[in-house]
């Protein structure tokens, strides 16, 4: 049992547990969450987790997850809880999981890929060959990313 809650309960939307301490800001950038958008969102990073050590939680009040943006959260914090918060309760909890075919929300980094010529208007897509170490290769060039390159790619493709 908890002794104390850091932050309190939520009314409405999500808990984004157990991710791995040190993500909760990488995370937060990928959802575009700067807190101009005026709801409220709490973070908690290097709290105690039995499962992990130490962990991160972002509660975001009246937001939903987008499948894109569950997937992306999947990509920098596999081991991340999402609850769906309605009325005060859990209302659904599920962990997210890295899709084995990822479409539209990577970028490949290889310019010479063809998913980076200006006029070809294709989805990017990416495999995943490896989820724990988590590897990826573009199902176009073939070139392969390890975790620290999807973060890096992630992020970069929001500058
Ligand atoms: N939570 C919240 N507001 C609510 C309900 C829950 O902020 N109205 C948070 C809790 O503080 C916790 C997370 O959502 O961080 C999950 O809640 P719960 O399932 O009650 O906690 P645990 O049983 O500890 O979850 P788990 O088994 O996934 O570790
Ligand atoms: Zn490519």
């Amino acid at each position: 049992m908890e002794r104390e809650l850091i932050i309190r309960k939520i009314k409405d939307g999500i808990v984004i547990d157990h991710i791995p301490a040190g993500k909760a800001l990488t995370v937060l950038k990928l959802l575009g969450i700067t807190g101009k958008e005026g709801f409220r969102v709490a973070l908690v990073m290097n709290v105690d987790s039995r499962k992990l050590g130490l962990k991160d939680i972002i509660k975001i009040e009246s937001r939903e997850l987008s499948k894109d943006e569950l997937s992306i959260i999947a990509l920098v914090a596999p081991t991340a809880t999402i609850n769906i918060i309605k009325n005060y309760e859990v209302v659904q909890k599920f962990k997210v999981e890295i899709p084995d075919k990822i479409e539209g929300v990577l970028k490949c980094l290889n310019s010479k890929c063809i998913t980076n010529k200006p006029r070809e208007p294709i989805k990017s897509r990416f495999i995943t060959i490896s989820k724990n170490p988590l590897i990826v290769k573009c199902d176009y060039c073939g070139t392969v990313y390890t975790a620290q390159d999807i973060e890096y790619m992630l992020l970069k493709s929001r500058e």
